[in-house]
C-alpha cells in the first residue's frame, strides 16, 4: 500500500480499450488479468446477462439444476479434450484447483487406496491464492508468510524454453529423468501431478514444448498417477487451440477452467473430470460424496454469460489460431534487433520476453514498476512480471492494433536509461 501508485479509475471499456475517468484510453494488452478473451463489453454477453437476470437470478446448486448450467456443461464437453466427461462448477480459478485437489485425493480413498497422499507439482507453478492452491504452487515467493498452513508437495523441474533454445532437448531429458526418479522414490504414494500445461503464467510466462507435456503424460499415467491440468489461464483459445491439452494431444484426468469461461464478465469456474474419476464417487455410501459447494456455484447469470462467450469464441477461433503469426511478425519487426530483449517466446495468443537486467529475472525485479508506469504513459496496459514483458490481448485485436502495441513497446524500451 505504501509503495503502490494510486489506482487508475476506469470508467468504461470496449473491445481492446479501457477508458479512464480523465478521458485517457489504454489498450488492454493483458486482457485484464487474462480473463477477457472476446473483448470488453461485448453486446452478446451483456444481453445474455440481462435476459437471464430477468428470468432466474440464482438458485442453490444442491438438489437443483437449470438450463444455463446444462447448456454450458454440454458446450464445454463438446470442446474439451476427449476423456473429460463431467463438469463440477465453482466460482473462481483457485476454487477450481481446490476441487481438483480434493477430487484427486478422494478418488483414491473411494477406490480403497489410502497410500496416495502426495502431489507432484512444478517449479514456478502458480495455481491460485487459497491454501490448497498455494500448497501446490509452493515454490512461489509470494507464500513465505503462510508456509505453516501449506502442505508439502514433491516439486519437479519445468523445462521452460524460448526461440532458438539449443539446450531444450537436454533440459527436457533431465527434467523427465528427475521426475521419473521422484516418482520411483515415492512409489505408490503420489495421488496426482498438477501442471499449468504449455505456459506457466504468474511464473513469468514460462513456456514448455507440447512434446514435453506428452512425454510427461505418458510417464505419469504409467505410474498410476492422475494428471490435473490447470487450464485456468491457458483455456479458451489462449495457446492458439481451444485448450492446451488438445494442442499437445494429451488427455488429463482432471482439468480446471476459469478466467475466460464467462468472457471476462463474471466469476465462474469448473473442474472437469473423466468418467473413471466420476465413477469413483458413484456410491451408495454418502461418505463417498465430494463435499464441496459454494453459495454461488453455477450461478445462472454467470453460466448464461459463459454460454454467450462460448458462442463468440466459436466465431473467434480463426483469430486465436492466427494470432501467433501476428505476434511473431510484429515482435521481431519492432524488437528483434533490440539488445535489451532476450528469450523471445510465443504460444498462440501469448508472447513474452525478458528485458535484459543486471538483477535476477524474477517477480521482484525492480524494473517491473518502472516499466508498468512507462507503458501506462504510452497508453498500454501491460503488467510486467518482474523484467518479463508479455502480451496477451483479447482476440478481437486487429493486426494493425497489435503492430501498434509492439511499436509503442519498442519506443518505451529505446527510452530506457
Ligand atoms: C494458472 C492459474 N491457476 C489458478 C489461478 C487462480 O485463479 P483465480 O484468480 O480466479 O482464483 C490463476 C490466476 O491467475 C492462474 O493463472
Amino acid at each position: 500500500m505504501k509503495s503502490a501508485p494510486s489506482p487508475l479509475k476506469a470508467k468504461r471499456a470496449s473491445g481492446i480499450f479501457i477508458e479512464l475517468e480523465g478521458g485517457e484510453t489504454l489498450i488492454d494488452c493483458i486482457s485484464s488479468w487474462w480473463v477477457n478473451v472476446n473483448g470488453h463489453c461485448r453486446q452478446e454477453i451483456a444481453q445474455a446477462i440481462y435476459q437471464q437476470s430477468l428470468e432466474l437470478d440464482h438458485v442453490l446448486f444442491a438438489g437443483f439444476t437449470h438450463q444455463p448450467a446444462q447448456d454450458l456443461a454440454s458446450g464445454l464437453i463438446e470442446r474439451l479434450p476427449q476423456g473429460i466427461d463431467k463438469i463440477f462448477f465453482s466460482d473462481n480459478g483457485s476454487t477450481a484447483i481446490e476441487v481438483a485437489i480434493k477430487m484427486a485425493l478422494q478418488f483414491w480413498r473411494n477406490i480403497g487406496d489410502e497410500r496416495k497422499n502426495l502431489f507432484l507439482t512444478f517449479e514456478g507453478g502458480y495455481h491460485g491464492d487459497t491454501v490448497g492452491a498455494m500448497s501446490v504452487g509452493g515454490s512461489s515467493a509470494f507464500w513465505n508468510p503462510y508456509r505453516q498452513l501449506m502442505f508439502e508437495t514433491i516439486i519437479a523441474p519445468f523445462p521452460s524454453t524460448f526461440e532458438g533454445d539449443a539446450e531444450i532437448d537436454r533440459k527436457e531429458e533431465i527434467a523427465l529423468c528427475k521426475i521419473k526418479s521422484l516418482i520411483d522414490n515415492h512409489a505408490g504414494s503420489i495421488a496426482a501431478a498438477i501442471i499449468e500445461p504449455l505456459v506457466q503464467g504468474a511464473a513469468g510466462m514460462k513456456m514448455c514444448r507440447p512434446q514435453f507435456l506428452l512425454k510427461l503424460s505418458n510417464l505419469v499415467a504409467s505410474a498410476n498417477i492422475l494428471t490435473i491440468y490447470d487450464e485456468v489461464m491457458t483455456g479458451f483459445g489462449r495457446t492458439g487451440e481451444w485448450f492446451a491439452a488438445s494442442k499437445a494431444g494429451t488427455h488429463p484426468d482432471i482439468i480446471c477452467l476459469s478466467k475466460g469461461i464467462a468472457g471476462g464478465f463474471l466469476p465462474l469456474a469448473v473442474t472437469g473430470c473423466s468418467n473413471t474419476v466420476y465413477e469413483a464417487f458413484l456410491s451408495d455410501d454418502r461418505r463417498n460424496t465430494l463435499y464441496h459447494g459454494h453459495s454461488f456455484t453455477a450461478n445462472p447469470i454467470s453460466c448464461a454469460a459463459g454460454v454467450a462467450s462460448l458462442k463468440l469464441l466459436r466465431d473467434a477461433s480463426s483469430a486465436f489460431r492466427q494470432m501467433e503469426t501476428w505476434h511473431r511478425k510484429w515482435l521481431y519487426h519492432e524488437l528483434g534487433s533490440s539488445k535489451k530483449v532476450e528469450n523471445i517466446r510465443f504460444c498462440g495468443t501469448i508472447s513474452a520476453f525478458e528485458v535484459v537486467s543486471d538483477s535476477p529475472s524474477e517477480y521482484f525485479n525492480k524494473m517491473a514498476p518502472v516499466l508498468y508506469h512507462k507503458f501506462i504513459q504510452s497508453g498500454l496496459l501491460i503488467r510486467p512480471l518482474g523484467n518479463t514483458i508479455y502480451i496477451m490481448p483479447p482476440y478481437c485485436i486487429s493486426e494493425e492494433q497489435l503492430a501498434g502495441v509492439y511499436r509503442r513497446i519498442g519506443k518505451v524500451l529505446r527510452e530506457l536509461d
